[in-house]
């Protein structure tokens, strides 16, 4: 049985002193809620979102991580200085990244296998654009940002990687997938992961959904068999609709 993942990546929105507050609602508004829930602050809302949480079940993540241990890296941030705050977590490999700051497979495959080594737990995100998908290239685009995103990586390293399925043309666009077109997708995902790692650690792996997951579709989309949480951008920067989607995950 798969624990339902339900994890909000704030992208580049809310200063410290918001997020601080949201991440209190988060705390009472959660409280006894037995759902996996992660946050994703930037880099410099982390330490006030630490000390917001503090007590609480909820995960803090980043949002990146550099592939390298220390050294000339400007604006670089590392593993160890995330572990020092007490964060353990990170989203690697999102389309933003992907699409805007030119992140490759091979790059992507590099700071998991950096994070891994590290110890931390990473939520790895793949996911196809409107042209591949209407090129009939979704597998193919798939199976090369699994494939070579997680080249090296060790089965029993496995159970540290979250999936987030996140189709790019549905985020932050309002258009959704249907909830077919995901667990379609998240069932080739796990296909792919049992072809490349075995079924135990297939039908193990959290492959969450992320694009446009709102109050009103989260239930229909957490109901699919394949679909084991989601990761939320727009509708996780209020209580009010991110504390209803968790809720979602518990029906
Ligand atoms: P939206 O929920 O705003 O579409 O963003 C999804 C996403 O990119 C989460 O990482």
């Amino acid at each position: 049985m798969r624990k339902p993942y339900i994890a909000g990546n704030w992208k580049m929105n809310l200063t410290p002193s918001e997020g601080a507050k949201l991440a209190k609602e988060l705390v009472s508004e959660l409280k006894g809620v037995d759902v996996k829930v992660m946050i994703a602050p930037s880099f410099v809302c982390l330490p006030a979102v630490i000390a917001a949480v503090k007590g609480s079940n909820i995960i803090v993540a980043a949002q990146n991580v550099s592939d390298k241990e220390s050294g000339a890296y400007t604006g670089e941030v590392s593993c160890q200085m995330l572990k020092d705050i007490g964060v353990n977590d990170v989203i690697i490999g999102h389309s933003e990244r992907r699409t805007y700051y030119g992140e490759t497979d091979e790059w992507i495959n590099k700071k998991v296998l950096f994070a891994l080594s590290q110890g931390m737990n990473i939520d790895l995100c793949i996911g196809e654009t409107l042209k591949q998908r209407q090129s009939g290239e979704l597998e193919q685009v798939l199976s090369r940002q699994i494939k070579v995103g997680l080249e090296g990586v060790a089965a029993s390293d496995m159970s540290r990687i979250t999936f987030a399925y996140e189709p790019v043309w549905a985020i932050g666009t309002g258009m959704t997938a249907t909830a077919d077109d995901a667990d379609n997708a998240h069932a080739y995902i796990r296909k792919l992961i049992g072809s490349l790692y075995g079924k135990d650690v297939a039908e193990n792996a959290i492959i969450q959904y992320g694009g446009s997951v709102k109050p009103s579709n989260a239930k229909e989309l957490l109901a699919r068999e394949n679909i084991d949480g989601a990761l939320i951008g727009g509708a996780s920067l209020t209580a009010e609709k991110f504390v209803p989607i968790v809720k979602c995950a518990l029906e």
